[in-house]
């Protein structure tokens, strides 16, 4: 087999076999198959797309070029959760209690933020003590004692993609719906998990910025999961603004304990009860009324939220901050920014949002730089909001006020305020499902 017949393959439009598509992973991984020739390969797959069943061929190969995470050790059912990236997205920390404490295990590798957008790990270590490098019998005992754990990616998971992406990001073939979604379901087939919902962003702070956009990604990856035998759901969900008020890591996790207090904001509380309902049908649960009626209740009697501290506390977390969210460490500077007119608050660039959090310190500006957990946004007005002249629309949080005075440059171009009222939105555009799609909007 050459990889150059493959190439030519693929450019004429033809289907390749997996014998074709294995031959390409495994060369490639083990460096017998050089950049250009893969780059060549890619830019063919972007203009020429693949089947499904060949997008569920590149996905298998890729899972299998590292470890597969065994976690039939662990009793019950597993369930995962993939989110495509986002401006505030604290769900994972306050889905993945709600389902444990329901009886659904969640061992969960999440990443770092990426640009713009958060990660979950990052997030975490904001709690002082919190270790997300744990091995991997100690994840297992705490996700079989506790019923979640989350921590960072370990050992050799699907090396074809660190590869792949890192050719993907400088050779402009990122935007291929059958790679990125080979690209994301081999790293969660490689988890080990039961069943996958994915909540794929739609909007501006998002990489794919319309729902339909959203909705064919969607499909794929719902597809690639029922065919390796993973039930998979996927919901589309609002990324034209910011989730919640918090955006930066402590500030983050502090928003995501008062939702699991029953006192955070309405879209996030009403996402996250979607999110969470949905994994707990995927787990055989019930219903999707039945289960959102479970996660509002372990939402009211607090047991969602000490499920949480249990974690933090078998993590090696500091249980005070919490417990307090006073117990966190403070930024050095603290900013208003206040609205130049009057009016409603229109719309948000979410992602100008997320590259100011990075200047306050919130993200990394390259791979060596290190994080202020303390750092970030928390938004005092959101879309729909009536502002007038002078009034605090966000506060920023830093190490110094230098930061904060860049930062609101760039959040008063972001937040837009007009005369006229916008109309509200669903904060879940589409439900994919095998059975098909279900869309909430026009
Ligand atoms: N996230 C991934 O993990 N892979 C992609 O290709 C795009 C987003």
């Amino acid at each position: 087999m050459r990889m150059y017949d493959i190439i030519t393959k693929k450019r004429n439009g033809e289907i390749l076999t997996n014998e074709e598509i294995k031959f390409f992973i495994d060369g490639y991984v083990k460096g017998d198959i050089p950049d250009y020739q893969v780059s060549a390969l890619l830019m063919a797959i972007y203009f020429k797309g693949m089947t499904p069943e060949e997008t569920a061929n590149l996905t298998m190969c890729m899972a299998r070029s590292g470890d597969i995470v065994d976690l039939s050790l662990i009793p019950g059912i597993k369930v995962d959760k993939h989110s495509t990236g986002g401006v505030g997205d604290k769900t994972t920390l306050i889905i993945s209690p709600i389902v444990a404490s329901l009886g659904v295990k969640v061992a969960k590798m999440s990443g770092r933020g990426l640009g713009h957008t958060g990660g979950t790990i990052d997030k975490l270590e904001s709690i002082p003590g919190f270790k997300t490098d744990l091995d991997r019998e100690t994840f297992f005992d705490i996700v079989k004692n506790v019923g979640v754990s989350v921590i960072g990616q370990t050992g050799n998971l699907v090396p074809a993609d660190k590869k792949l992406y890192a050719l993907r990001d400088v050779t402009a073939t990122i935007e291929s719906i059958p790679l990125i979604a080979s690209s994301i379901m081999s790293k969660k087939i490689a988890a080990g998990s039961d069943c996958i919902l994915l909540d794929v962003k739609a909007g501006s702070g998002a990489f794919m910025k319309t729902s339909d956009e959203a909705i064919k990604l969607a499909k794929a990856m719902v597809e690639i999961g029922e065919n390796v035998g993973k039930k998979t759901i996927a919901l589309i969900t609002d990324m034209d603004r910011p989730l919640g008020t918090a955006i930066g890591n402590s500030l983050e996790v502090i928003e995501a304990c008062d939702t699991l207090k029953g006192s955070g904001p309405r879209d996030l509380t009403e996402i996250c009860i979607e999110l969470a309902s949905n994994m707990l049908c995927l787990a055989g649960k019930g219903t999707i009324d039945e289960c959102k009626i479970a996660a509002k209740k372990v939402i009211d009697d607090g047991t969602a939220f000490k499920k949480l501290k249990e974690m933090v506390q078998f993590q090696g977390g500091d249980v005070s901050v919490i417990e307090n969210s006073n117990n966190f460490k403070r930024a050095k500077a603290e900013h208003n920014v206040v609205a130049a007119t009057s009016g409603y608050i229109s719309s948000m660039d979410t992602e100008q949002c997320g590259i100011a959090s990075v200047i306050l310190g919130a993200g990394r500006e390259n791979k060596e730089s290190s994080i202020d957990f303390s750092a970030g946004i928390v938004l005092q007005k959101t879309i729909g909001d009536y502002v007038n002249a002078g009034d605090t629309i966000a506060t920023l949080y830093a190490g110094d006020i230098s930061k904060c005075i860049s930062a609101q440059e760039l959040l008063c171009k972001a937040i837009h305020i007009s005369s006229k009222e916008p109309q509200s939105s669903p904060v879940v555009f589409a439900r994919v499902t095998t059975d098909g799609t279900e869309k909430y909007y026009n």
